[in-house]
């Protein structure tokens, strides 16, 4: 593990035995360090707080707020529930993946600009299709539209 590293999970730990936190808030402290959750970082915390690895890896692989792997510094999330099914997801996600290469089995590009998501329904139907780009919600998406999305992203790359 790089000095680097462990200098933040150090610190991380400093904070959860003053606040007397919980596997939960640890994990969300790694988190917001990380970006995710960090094999190396869990068995480390796991050691200095003596809360076993599998409490952890219970808590990572329940909530489907924590990731296990990096995401691109760009989110987009695209609803595949029924009614975006039927207003027409399948082609903006089609659109999607002409657009930008995700190496096989991959949710992030190569370069870690983007990652793609698939949720079931995001609670937004009457704006079917529905995608979330960096957090905001984007209504009555078309392939057109998402290919000008991703452009935006990729012109922003440093
Ligand atoms: S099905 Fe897409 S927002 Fe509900």
């Amino acid at each position: 593990m790089e000095q680097d590293t462990l200098v933040r999970l150090e610190s991380i730990y400093t904070r959860f035995k003053k606040q007397e936190g919980n596997a939960i808030s640890i994990l969300q402290d790694i988190q917001d360090e990380f970006g995710y959750v960090p094999e190396d970082a869990v068995c480390w915390i796991a050691e200095a707080s003596g809360i076993p690895e599998s409490k952890f890896y219970g808590i990572v692989t329940f909530y489907a707020q924590f990731y296990q792997e990096p995401r691109g510094k760009n989110v987009v999330t695209t609803c595949c529930g029924t009614v975006c099914h039927v207003k027409g997801a399948h082609r903006v996600l089609f659109q999607i993946h002409e657009e930008i290469t995700l190496p096989p089995g991959e949710d992030t590009t190569k370069d870690g600009l983007i990652t793609i998501e698939k949720v079931a329904c995001l609670g937004a139907c009457s704006l079917a299709p529905v995608v979330v780009i960096n957090d905001k919600v984007q209504g009555r998406m078309t392939p057109d539209k998402m290919v000008r999305q991703l452009r935006k992203l990729q012109e922003k790359k440093p």
